[in-house]
Order: structure tokens, then sequence, then C-alpha cells
């Protein structure tokens, strides 16, 4: 399979590169800037990030040697281009003018690199440093009112863009990125869902050989896919464990189970660790140590489910590609945001050996995956639930009597979405216990309770999203009902964060 390398220099958004990568069916991987590259013929191109740095900053990541040794085209994209300038010889400092947001740029010279782009176009630039002088061996391509926009060497095919051809503002972006991928990498698009089960199911069944493995069942899609894989790949030597936390949505113990008996061939086993999950949150108010904790439990309630299994030495996660890049940094110096339990929180001291058949994906080719496996539309286009689910839901201390008004109230507003046929048109629904009280009046009386927040997005890939423009009338009608129906709450606001600058989850 023909692969672009993606060099990390600290963007948010070089998943969005991946991506962007990825939907002209070649598959493409984002590695730390400190990682050497080996030789691999695959490799067509190797892409290098944006990033906050200043190249000329003392501690600024630099480029690996590996990189040039390769002999394969390069794309700098912002930072990565000023890095190809320094390396070259060429100056870079800061301008007298920055540029972000929209901008225009004019193509002076044609290349390989703009085939199909008009001769002006829309870009998305985010910089403060800019190109003072190129290298003897470079050219430029095209230039902003106040920048130097696009070069090329001379004699290879080593190219630097001062704007983001990833985002979708920059209007001709898709067009350069699969000029650079088909016609100068010369990259063949071979990366699909179906050779991605077939060679997945492969690299399992060598791994694993004869081994159990004990996969965490969410009732979510990433674990649900994972299980269907692992299920193709390995049969009865999989083990399901689906954990009821005490933090799940209302029903969602008993759904997914039910929703588990069409894989009848599939072992399920149902733990009850409320009392444990509770007791270890006591007094924890801090997200990040809630989400540590709930890791942790989840680990241990794991490892005396497969004391009792023979043989058990692996634990699969329904680990997606968001999960790794925005909790580990992948050794990078993209900055971890929140660490995903299922990323983060394996403790050290564990015995197991972790399997993440999906971790190379995101959410749509997980669903892709999951429909090309058969399985349901109910369950492949649920919402995602993280893993530690109402506990990153409850702001402040975390109790059972919380875990209760929050399951009522988020009901009624999933309910509502669907009664609605909105269900299906939003990606993500949820409500938020706000550990904040206020007055209000019911009948005569005076009442002093908890704040309730909802939260609606829309978004493919959950890197980002935007706020889902649910109607007033809408919004009025769950505020209405939440109020009446649910003791311990008495206003309801609803979030209009989009991410970024928010997060999708609170904490
Ligand atoms: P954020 O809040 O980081 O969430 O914008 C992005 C997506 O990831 C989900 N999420 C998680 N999923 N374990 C999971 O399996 C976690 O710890 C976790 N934290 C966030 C979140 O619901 C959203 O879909």
């Amino acid at each position: 399979m023909d692969k672009i390398i993606i060099i990390d220099y600290g963007s948010q958004y070089n998943a969005l590169i991946a991506r962007r990568i990825r939907e002209m069916h070649v598959y493409a991987e984002v590695i730390s800037h400190l990682d050497e590259i080996t030789y691999d013929q695959n490799i067509k191109a190797i892409i290098l990030s944006g990033g906050p740095n200043s190249v000329y900053d003392e501690l600024a990541p630099k480029l690996h040697p590996s990189v040039l040794s390769l002999n394969v085209p390069i794309l700098g994209i912002c930072y990565g281009m000023q890095l190809l300038i320094q390396t070259f010889g060429g100056k870079v400092g800061p301008g007298d003018i920055r540029e972000y947001g929209k901008n225009q740029i004019d193509i002076e010279h044609e290349s390989l690199l703009t085939l199909n782009m008009h001769e002006t176009s829309t870009v998305w630039m985010s910089h403060g440093d800019k190109v003072l002088e190129l290298p003897e061996t470079f050219e430029m391509l095209a230039s902003s009112k106040h920048a130097i926009a696009m070069v090329k060497h001379k004699e290879h095919d080593i190219y630097g863009v001062q704007f983001h051809p990833e985002v979708t503002h920059t209007s001709e972006g898709k067009t350069l990125l699969s000029n650079f991928v088909f016609e100068i990498a010369k990259a063949k698009p071979n990366w699909s869902i179906k050779d991605f089960i077939t060679s997945k199911i492969k690299e399992i069944k060598e791994e694993v050989k004869d081994e159990q493995v004990i996969l965490g069942l969410s009732g979510g899609v990433d674990s649900t896919v994972a299980a269907a894989l692992l299920s193709k790949a390995i049969g009865k030597n999989l083990t399901c464990i689906f954990v009821d936390t005490g933090l799940l949505r209302k029903h969602e113990a008993i759904e997914v189970i039910q929703n588990y008996e069409v894989f009848s061939d599939m072992n399920i086993i149902k733990v009850d660790a409320k009392q444990e999950f509770y007791q270890a949150l006591k007094g924890i108010t801090d997200p990040e140590s809630k989400r540590k904790i709930i890791g942790r439990v989840f680990f241990e309630v794991f490892e005396k489910e497969k004391s009792k299994l023979k043989n058990a030495s692996y634990l699969a996660q329904g680990t997606i590609y968001p999960d790794v890049i925005e909790s580990i940094s992948i050794k990078g110096p993209s900055h971890t945001i929140k660490s995903h339990h299922n990323v983060g929180g394996l403790p050290k001291q564990s015995t197991f050996k972790i399997l993440e058949p999906l971790k190379e994906l995101f959410k749509d080719e997980v669903r892709a995956v999951g429909h090309t496996l058969g399985l349901g539309e109910e369950l492949v286009n649920r919402h995602p639930f993280p893993g530690p689910g109402l506990g990153i839901r409850i702001i402040g201390e975390i109790t059972e009597e919380k875990v209760h008004i929050l399951q009522e109230a988020d009901d009624i507003f999933i309910k509502a979405l669907r009664a609605h046929h909105l269900y299906d048109q939003v990606s993500q629904a949820f409500a938020v216990l706000l550990p904040v009280k206020t007055v209000g009046a019911m009948g005569d009386m005076r009442t002093y309770e908890h704040v309730l927040a909802i939260r609606s997005v829309n978004s493919t890939d959950f890197m980002t999203a935007d706020v889902s423009r649910l109607s007033y009338d809408f919004l009025d009608e769950v505020s209405t009902s939440i109020i009446n129906q649910v003791r311990g709450i008495n206003r309801v606001v609803y979030d209009i964060t989009s991410k970024p600058p928010g997060t999708i989850e609170w904490e």
C-alpha cells in the first residue's frame, strides 16, 4: 500500500492533512518530528506540517536528516515550508504584517503543484513569520500581498506553501494536495475500507495466534466495530466484557446487551462495577484525575476478569485516530488536550498486550468498516459516547444522585431529538450537569437547583465541530420538559461553542 508520511511539527490540524489524503484513497500517517524515517518503498512522499514555533528559535523542532535522505517528494506547509527554506540556506524572520485567515495568492509560475488551479486563489493563512530570502536553489511559484506563498526547489520535487491547503477555507486546497499526491508523488489510490479490513484481519490473526483477547465493550460505535472485526479474525478466542460503570446513559446497560444479541457466537460478559467506580471517584473534582481514575478502575476490572480466563493476554480497545492524536501528542509537540482514558490510562504495571485495530481510522472510516462488516444502521449510526461516560459530563464531584438526575435529563433530550427526526442530522448530542445552582420559581415556590447544559454538534471526524443550529422552538420544548420532569434541575442552557475553541465534551 502506497503511503504518505506527515511529520508533526505541532499543528492541531496535521490530522486533517492525513484525512484529506485518505479521502483520495491514499494511506497517510502522522509521525513525530523526532522519529527517524527508515526506508520503505511504499513511502511515496513526505509532508511537513505547520506548527506554532519560529524556525529560528533555538529549541524549535528541526528537520530530521532522514527526511531528505529518503529522496521522495516533500511538501512543507507553513512551518514546514519555513523549515525547508532555512535548511537549504534561505532566511526566515518575523514579517511586518501577519497574515491570519482568508487571503489571496497569485500564481506566478505554473508547476505540477498548481495544475488546474486558478491564477488567483483564496487560501487560509496563519503566520507571523515569513520567508525573507529564498535559497539560490529555490524559486517562487506564488505570492500573497505580504509574503512568498509557494516555493519549489529548482531541481528536486521539494515544494513549500505558506498557507494551509488542508483546511476547507483554502478553496483549491484539495486540488493542490491531489496534485502533490498523484502528479508529483505518483501515489496510487489503493487505500480502501475493504483492503483495510482484509489486511487487518490477517494482521490480527498473525499477531494473536491461539491466545485469548479481551475487549472492553462500551456499546459505542468504536468498540462495537472493533469487536466485529476481531470476531471475524479470531472467533471464539474473543471475549467481550461490558462494564456497567454506573456512568452510562439511562437504560444503556440493558440496551447494549440486547444490541449484541445479533452476534450470536460472541462471548459477552457483563460486569456490574458501579460501586467500585463511585467509591474510587468519591470527592474527586479535577477532570484529568477523574479520567485517570475511571481508566484505572476499568483496567482493574479487566485484570480481574482476565484472571478467570485461560491464556488471555491481549486487551483490545476501540481507540481511533483522533483519540491517539489528541491524547498522547504522538511523542511530538501537538499539545495534549485530554487524556482519553483508553489511550493514556493503561497502568504501567499492566500485563496486557494491547490491540487497537482501529487506531489509524477516523470516525467516519470506522462507521464505513462497520457497514462493510454488516452491522446494523442503529448500531453504526449511534452518536459517540466517551469511555468515561457521564463521569466527564457531571462537572465537579460525581455522586449516584447526580448520575440519576443527568440520566433522566439526557434521556429526555435524546428522545426529543429522535422524535423530531433530528438524531441522525446531528453528530453528537448530550447533557452536562453543572455544579452551579440558581434560583427559580415553580408554581409559587422558590427553587434553588442545578443548571443543566445541553450540547449538540455537527462534525464528520470530531476533530473539529460546529454547533447544531437547533431551532428555538425545539430547544424550548426540551428545556420545558426537563425542568418539569427532572427533579434537581431548574435551568437549562444551550452550549453554543464550536470546536475549536471548545472541545466537544466539557471535561
Ligand atoms: P473532545 O471532547 O476531545 O471529544 O472534543 C472528541 C470526541 O471524542 C469523544 N471522547 C472520548 N471517547 N474516550 C472515548 O472513547 C474518552 O476518554 C473520550 N473523551 C472524549 C467525545 O465524546 C467526542 O466524540
